[in-house]
């Protein structure tokens, strides 16, 4: 299991750090793991004057999977476009052709309370957001800024999906819900945008190939308001670049943090990038403050679905259901009553769980 670690910028290293040592037990413990520390987004720049450097992409295509802290920060967003961090992050993505990001917004029964939502709005709550990670508005060409016939500036990004683009999602998203309770909800707009329309068209086709599977469809306007109404409405969701994002961030709050949510990046043979959901958040970065528990969660899903490791991933989650229980949260997920924990002590709660 040869793992590609990049810590990243802002709370980067502190919780990769944190999954590093979990991985560390499950390598003492016989899990035959190879890591190598690699750099990504600004510390890149930093080092090679190159977010994706030649370096990073040799490391990562050798590699199996990748573990990914976060990239980003203020001081880099004043660089031109193709040097800053987040360039770093989708070329990566696009390089390795990790084309389907799967970020479950699962509730874990003890942080019931600590979501902003009543308590019995997310009891229960267990969505599947599948998000296209290479297309869309994020890639479309062209983009940019220039001066229109009028002489005045303007500024333009293309949103565009290729069919095979779409169905190779679709069948990724039709394929998790046959295994979790076959019901399907596809996010568009395609009320007012011809490439969602084109969507929703693609999902319904390839949905033929599904008859047990129950397609819906929802404007994602819609879709945003539903999520904090009545979330458990959704079971597998499966929406374009832009519009996964958003919905992604706005699900983790169901879910107590953005701290807890956790994402694979996959392509055609599940090798996979994995990565919280969450970027780098500089404003409590280098202060023990950010909650690993997102990091520790996207290495179950690479124990799961890189490597076929059930048992380990259900080990690691199992630590993390056991450190919840016993009390400890970070300060993004606090509760009265609880123990609040920096980064490094909720690392240590949960080696010592598992
Ligand atoms: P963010 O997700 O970094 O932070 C949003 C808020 O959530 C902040 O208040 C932050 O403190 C909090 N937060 C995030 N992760 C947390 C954690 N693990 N524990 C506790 N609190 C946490 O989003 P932002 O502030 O919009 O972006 C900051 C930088 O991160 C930007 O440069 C952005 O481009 C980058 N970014 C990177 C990724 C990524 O690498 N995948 C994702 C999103 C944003
Ligand atoms: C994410 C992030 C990235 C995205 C940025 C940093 C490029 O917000 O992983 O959700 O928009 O995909
Ligand atoms: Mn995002």
């Amino acid at each position: 299991m040869k793992i590609a670690v990049l810590p990243g910028d802002g709370i980067g290293p502190e919780i990769v750090t944190q999954a590093c040592r979990v991985l560390d037990v499950l390598k003492t413990d016989g899990l035959p793991v190879e890591t190598e520390m690699g750099v990504l987004g600004g510390a890149a720049y930093d080092r090679h004057g190159d977010p994706y450097p030649e370096a990073t992409r040799q490391l990562v295509h050798a590699a199996d999977a990748v573990l990914l802290g976060a990239v980003g920060g203020p001081q880099y967003d004043k660089l031109e476009r193709p040097l800053r961090p987040e360039r770093g992050l989708l070329a990566i993505r696009k390089d390795l052709g990790l084309f389907a990001n799967l970020r479950p917004a699962l509730l874990y029964p003890e942080l019931a309370s600590a979501s902003t939502l009543k308590p019995e709005v997310v009891a229960g709550l267990d969505i599947m957001i599948v998000r296209e990670l290479t297309g869309d508005i994020y890639f479309g060409q062209p983009r940019g800024i220039s001066i229109n016939e009028l002489g005045e500036r303007e500024a333009y990004n293309t949103m565009r999906y290729s069919e095979s683009e779409v169905r190779r999602i679709a069948h990724v998203a039709f394929d998790i819900a046959m295994k979790r309770s076959r019901r399907l909800c596809s996010v568009d707009k395609a009320n007012v945008l011809e490439t969602t329309e084109f969507w929703k068209e693609i999902m319904i086709d390839v949905g033929r190939e599904y008859p047990e599977v129950e397609l819906s469809h929802m404007y994602v306007d819609n879709a945003a308001m539903q999520l904090v109404r009545n979330p458990k409405q959704f079971d597998v969701m499966v929406t374009g670049n832009i519009f996964g994002d958003i919905l992604s961030d706005e699900a983790s709050m169901l879910t107590g943090s953005i701290g807890m949510l956790p994402s694979a990046s996959l392509d055609e043979n599940n090798k996979g990038l994995y990565e919280p959901s969450h970027g780098s958040a500089p404003d409590i970065a280098g202060r023990d403050l950010a909650n690993p528990l997102a990091t520790i969660l996207s290495l179950a899903m690479m124990l799961r679905y890189t490597f076929n490791r059930d048992d380990a991933a259900l080990r690691v989650e199992g630590a993390v259901k056991k450190v919840l229980a016993a009390g400890l949260r970070t300060a993004d997920i606090y509760q009265p009553g609880c123990e609040k924990v920096g980064c490094a002590a909720m690392g240590d709660a949960v080696v010592a769980a598992l």
